[in-house]
């Protein structure tokens, strides 16, 4: 598989390639990449995700601002870290209410991006050395949090115990990522790829935090990034578990997502989906049907590289990532167009790529499909809407 996220100026240029595998280990119950990129080669200056693409993720971060301000609002001085603050999507709510925070951001691009609404950003990777010298210069955090970063991170035990040093006694470490259920669950497998280290479960996060003198407290489902799960984890002298943390880990553990047992059938159904999507695609375009694509998702990295389906099969893909227009997508070398592009173009069929965001994209392309437009979709089965 080639970088999710590195989008090419041009076919033929060369392209980093790695092996792209699954494991689980059953001692401490962590589904994990085999075979990890060095983070240098994914998040740097040219890192093609911004945070601020869909209003619904805008709207998600909104809800979790108010969630934090909850927590520290009783706080004399409080004080809010985001681990992977990306384009400051979060943290630009404390900048106007004034509440002391800070970003840590190893991708530059995006870093910037945050600093213009105002956000106060470390420009660099988080770990234990990173927490200490944040607490020796702005003390300790009443929230750590970070969405979709965590999975992110090989080396998880030295940002674990990052934070253990860097969490005040009584705060509270959240974080949400792509939740391992819902993808067995819905085969969504283009969750797979060279960013995501590892795809937690409340069973594993638990085992984890436990290493650190960390406690999971409280586990909330999200509707973000195709079915996310957060995680709330104190420290471990606290008292309190919701009665949430059980019934989860208790579904997790029917299911046996703690054993290899539990993944034997992922892999026929993830066969089955690439399989008829590209069986559909190819009867469209023998029959003369012009296909394009929605959102040039780093997801759609996996999907279109495993089903083989590339520049001969699709068009373009439409995408309002001003980065990504222009480029092309990594492996598969299909070009990538502007919206404006694609509303003028009006083709018959469009691949939902970015099926993360379907009722919105949905709702916005009304127009399209009173046009005749057609969507493709392919979870949990291939079909035309
Ligand atoms: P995202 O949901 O962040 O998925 P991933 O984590 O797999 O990259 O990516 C969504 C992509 O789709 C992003 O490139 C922006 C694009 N997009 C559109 O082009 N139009 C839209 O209406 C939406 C919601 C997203």
């Amino acid at each position: 598989m080639p970088i999710s996220n590195r989008f090419i100026h041009h076919p033929g240029e060369d392209e980093y390639l790695y092996d792209l595998s699954l494991g689980i280990c059953e001692a401490c119950r962590m589904v994990q990449l085999e075979e990890c990129v060095e983070p240098e080669m994914m998040f740097n200056e040219d890192y093609a995700f911004f945070s601020s693409t869909s209003s619904a993720m805008a709207d998600h971060f909104r809800e979790m601002a108010d969630r934090i301000i909850d927590i520290v609002s009783e706080k004399p001085s409080p004080f809010v870290v985001e681990l992977g603050c990306n384009d400051g999507i979060l943290l630009q709510h404390f900048v106007k209410g004034g509440v002391p925070h800070l970003g840590i951001e190893p991708s530059a691009n995006v870093a910037q991006s945050a600093r213009e609404k105002g956000v106060r950003v470390m420009e660099t990777f988080f770990n234990t050395e990173c927490a200490r010298k944040i607490k020796d210069r702005y003390g300790m955090a009443d929230v750590i949090c970070g969405a979709n970063v965590m999975c992110h991170i090989e080396d998880i035990n030295s940002v674990f115990a990052g934070v253990t040093c860097l969490l005040q006694p009584d705060g509270v470490f959240f974080f949400e990522d792509p939740y391992i259920l819902d993808i067995v669950e819905k085969t969504s497998f283009d969750q797979i790829y060279d960013e995501h280290v590892f795809y937690f479960s409340g069973l594993s996060v638990s085992r984890l935090a436990e290493r650190h003198g960390l406690r999971l407290i409280h586990m909330e489902a999200q509707n973000v990034h195709g079915g996310s799960m957060r995680y709330y984890l104190k420290k471990k002298d606290v008292s309190g578990i919701s009665t949430d943390v059980e019934r989860h880990l208790a579904r997790e553990r029917e299911l046996m997502l703690h054993k290899v047992e539990g993944y034997h059938s992922f892999s026929e159904h993830v066969n089955r989906i690439c399989n008829d999507l590209k069986e559909t695609l190819l009867e469209l375009h023998s029959s003369g049907k012009r296909i394009a694509a929605y959102g040039a998702t780093s997801k759609s990295t996996t999907l279109l590289n495993y089903a083989g389906i590339g520049a001969d099969l699709i068009a373009y893909i439409s995408d309002t990532t001003p980065t990504k227009i222009g480029k092309f997508t990594p492996g598969t070398h299909i070009p990538i167009r502007s919206h404006d592009f694609f509303s003028d173009d009006v083709p018959p069929y469009t691949l939902l790529l970015a099926w993360n965001h379907r009722d919105e994209i949905l709702k916005k392309e009304k127009h399209y499909r009173e046009k005749g437009g057609r969507f493709i979709t392919f979870f949990p089965k291939v079909a035309i809407e």
